[in-house]
């Protein structure tokens, strides 16, 4: 509690009762506001309008809340009121998120003064592990690689590096992937390397497949796994990995991209596009903006208001395959820690490049992406960079038609 307005206090009630209850009033005023108000203020609230909508409507909640109090209290007792603010948006726009916050009404010299103390959880050492609950992720923490290709970046010197993220008992889609598109080096006279990234296999027979993972490494030495729990809940963990990976090893290549292991890529599209992009804090794909939260719970991607209170997403590159300049990769990685990592990966790259003030940019042409399957002709397939395809669709037969001499329109 604060001595100043403890004293504060005591001095007004020399005055009169009247002045008394008024200056408590303001006091109480105060602090109510705080409490019940930051969660429902907007980020880009405006004390104007603040004042014309909200205070009044305030003013009436605290009057009911005073004359409670003064109805209720006794000498003595103390009420408390527990409130967790919903995160809200700070002025720069990083998500900040739910602190718990106590106001106690506290009798002191018979009078009723609210204070507000705060949770300063000053932990001792070591933390104990706390689950960061079902729509958040274990990020930032310290992962290491398991299997790796530290050399890679630095002795062939790509241009683009395309990283998969794949389960590792997913070897299929991996073969599927060095067969077609991913199977070339030097594309337009520029170099392309390729990468799968994997997490830990959790369920039955790790052991087995530790050893083949070895095994398909030393054969094609594109492998990177890290030891996370690889699930689809953890995909914001393997796409920070990437980012910690493509900083530390692959810091001199121009361009990354993130491609998932069921899309079609046609590379020298690619290429040609990125000859004339910007070199620095570029992102592109299939930008959503204006992006709307699922709020039903039923949902895929549903994610709570006390998670992320505002109703749209700020403006992201849809996972299915996104391109950005390499020095993003580092800046993406501080900025991780400052926006609490939620499990939409997506969606949280967007929260992490709002926080660098850098908008994902659109393409050069929106039939570029295709987040619904084209169906394949050479014509179609020769106009696009990428797109998701139909589920027994035989890739690497794409592959070898498109790649035959001759017109494809
Ligand atoms: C203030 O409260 C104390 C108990 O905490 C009580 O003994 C005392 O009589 C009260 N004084 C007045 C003026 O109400
Ligand atoms: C806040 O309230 C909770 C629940 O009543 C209590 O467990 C906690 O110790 C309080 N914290 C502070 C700082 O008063
Ligand atoms: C995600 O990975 C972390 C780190 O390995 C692990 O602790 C956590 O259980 C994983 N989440 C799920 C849902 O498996
Ligand atoms: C975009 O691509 C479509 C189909 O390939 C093409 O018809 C159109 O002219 C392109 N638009 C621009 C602006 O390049």
């Amino acid at each position: 509690m604060d001595g100043g307005k403890m004293a504060e206090g005591r001095r007004c009630c020399i005055w009169s009762r009247r002045h008394c209850f008024f200056c408590i009033l303001v006091l109480a005023a105060l602090l109510f506001f705080y409490s019940t108000n930051m969660k429902e203020m907007p980020t880009d609230w405006n004390p104007r309008q603040w004042i014309q909508y909200t205070a009044p409507k305030w003013w009436k909640q605290l009057n009911g809340h005073i004359r409670n109090e003064f109805n209720t209290s006794r000498p003595g007792s103390t009420s408390q009121l527990t409130t967790a603010a919903a995160g809200f948006t700070s002025a720069n726009n990083s998500v900040v998120f739910p602190q718990t916050e106590n106001i106690t009404s506290t009798q002191v010299t018979n009078v009723t003064i609210t204070t507000l103390t705060t949770n300063a959880r000053a932990v001792p050492t070591p933390a104990p592990y706390v689950s960061p609950g079902p729509y958040l992720v274990e990020y930032p923490s310290e992962y290491h690689f398991l299997i790796n290709e530290p050399q890679k970046c630095e002795q062939q010197k790509p241009f683009l590096v395309l990283v998969v993220p794949v389960a590792p008992q997913n070897r299929a889609h991996r073969d599927i992937i060095r067969n077609s598109w991913g199977g070339e080096s030097l594309i337009l006279g520029r170099v392309v390397s390729l990468f799968f990234l994997l997490g830990l296999h959790s369920g039955e027979g790790g052991e087995q497949l530790k050893e083949q993972l070895l095994q398909e490494s030393k054969e094609h030495q594109d492998l990177i796994q890290s030891d996370f729990v690889d699930c689809y809940k953890n995909l914001t963990i393997k796409t920070m990995v990437m980012l910690e990976w493509l900083d530390s090893y692959c810091s001199s290549v121009s361009y990354a991209m993130k491609i998932d292991s069921d899309m079609f890529l046609n590379v020298p599209n690619l290429i040609n596009m990125l000859i004339s992009a910007p070199k620095t804090n570029y992102m592109t794909g299939l930008v959503a903006s204006e992006g709307a939260v699922l709020r039903d719970p039923k949902s895929k991607w549903f994610l709570p208001v006390e998670v992320y209170p505002h109703p749209v997403y700020p403006r992201y590159a849809l996972g299915l395959g996104y391109i950005f300049s390499l020095d993003l990769a580092k800046k993406l990685v501080e900025a991780s820690r400052h926006v609490k990592a939620v499990y939409i990966e997506d969606v949280y790259l967007g929260l992490c490049m709002q926080h660098l003030g850098i908008p994902p940019t659109n393409p050069p042409n929106w039939s570029y992406f295709n987040v619904f399957p084209v169906s394949y002709s050479r014509c179609a397939y020769s106009r696009l960079i990428a797109t998701t395809t139909q589920e027994n669709i035989d890739r690497v037969w794409i592959w070898k038609d498109l790649k035959k001499p001759g017109r494809t329109c």
